[in-house]
């Protein structure tokens, strides 16, 4: 009878239609698993067994009400970079709620903290201890610096630049948080009010970093410790927004803060299987950096030149 109602379970997955949602959405999938996929646009829907797709931007409460009814479960992955992305999270917390959700798992940030030095750490920080004041269940999942975004680290010079020191961080695979994710949203009653920081298996420094890169690329790599202002002169040369400046310049400094060092076995302990580390990601996915500048046209980045 467990299983039976197990299987009737519905989980309102969000984010489908983006990086870390779609792996996960995937994965719940091939477990077989009924979900309703909370999207902006319904043509970019991921067409799943056992799955449907509701139309619903974190805008608009109402319809995000609609579209968790029924559901226990709900993954939610946070908005995207609006001014007002908290107060977003609180409206679709409260739909959520009032529509009878049961057990939310939030996509945090690692070690997400009132103090944390990285503006990342400090919004999810405010997200979860709305969460917690509703008194719904919650599973809070906190991972570490993408390694799937560490390309866009890499200058077309061959540099990795960052006021990030000599502190370290243990790159994770957007695959690895999907499988945690997976495995916490197959069987959330075993997860109730946890919170899970997410990483690699090893903190490396942005030096090391690059070293490893250089290695696995045959290709010059070198880290280059800047200073706050000299980053945001960089970075703000180099085109990027406000935004992605603050998030970039303060993940840097959160690293020479250590407070990104944490490497754990979150990954083993709930998916069976080890994180990845650098040199496994990129073995498996040998085209990762072909879209980093420095190996822009070059098709796989692996192996030395
Ligand atoms: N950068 C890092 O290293 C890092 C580390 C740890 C955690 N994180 C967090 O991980 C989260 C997920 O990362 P990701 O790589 O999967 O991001 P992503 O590929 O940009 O996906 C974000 C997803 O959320 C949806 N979404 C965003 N705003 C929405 C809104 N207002 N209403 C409805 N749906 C909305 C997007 O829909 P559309 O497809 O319609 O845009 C997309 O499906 C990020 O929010 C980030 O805060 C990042």
């Amino acid at each position: 009878m467990g299983e039976d109602l197990r299987a009737e379970r519905v989980i309102a997955t969000t984010g489908a239609t983006g990086a870390v949602g779609g792996k996960v959405a995937a994965q719940l999938a091939r477990l077989g698993l009924a979900q309703r996929l909370i999207v902006r646009d319904l043509n970019r829907a991921p067409e799943l067994p056992k799955s449907s797709a509701v139309l619903a931007a974190y805008e608009d409460p109402a319809a995000f009400g609609r579209a968790v009814r029924g559901a226990e479960v709900l993954f939610l992955v946070a908005a995207d970079h609006a001014e007002n992305r908290e107060e977003l999270h609180r409206a679709v917390i409260d739909a959520a709620v009032a529509e009878g959700v049961r057990h939310i798992v939030y996509l945090s940030f690692l070690n997400a903290s009132a103090a944390a030095t990285c503006v990342l750490g400090r919004e999810h920080y405010a997200t979860e201890e709305y969460l917690r004041t509703t008194g719904v269940a919650y599973t809070f999942l906190r991972p570490s610096l993408y390694l799937d975004l560490l390309p866009e680290w890499i200058g077309e010079d061959g540099t990795i630049r960052g006021p990030a020191g000599e502190g370290t961080v243990a790159w994770v695979s957007r695959d690895d948080v999907a499988d945690v994710a997976a495995a916490v949203l197959r069987a959330p009653e075993e997860h109730v009010n946890r919170i899970y920081n997410v990483t690699g298996p090893e903190a490396v420094s942005l030096g090391q970093t690059a070293t490893r890169l250089s290695t696995l690329t045959g290709r010059t790599i070198v880290y280059v410790p800047q200073t706050p202002e000299e980053a945001i002169d960089f970075l703000s040369s180099q085109g990027l927004t406000a935004r992605e400046i603050a998030e970039r310049v303060s993940a840097c400094t959160a690293i020479a803060a250590g407070e990104l060092s944490t490497a754990n076995r979150t990954v083993l302990r709930l998916t069976g299987h080890p994180a990845r580390s650098l040199e496994g990601y990129l073995r498996k996915n040998p085209s990762a950096l072909s879209h980093a500048p420095l190996f822009s046209g070059s098709g796989s980045a692996l192996g030395p030149r």
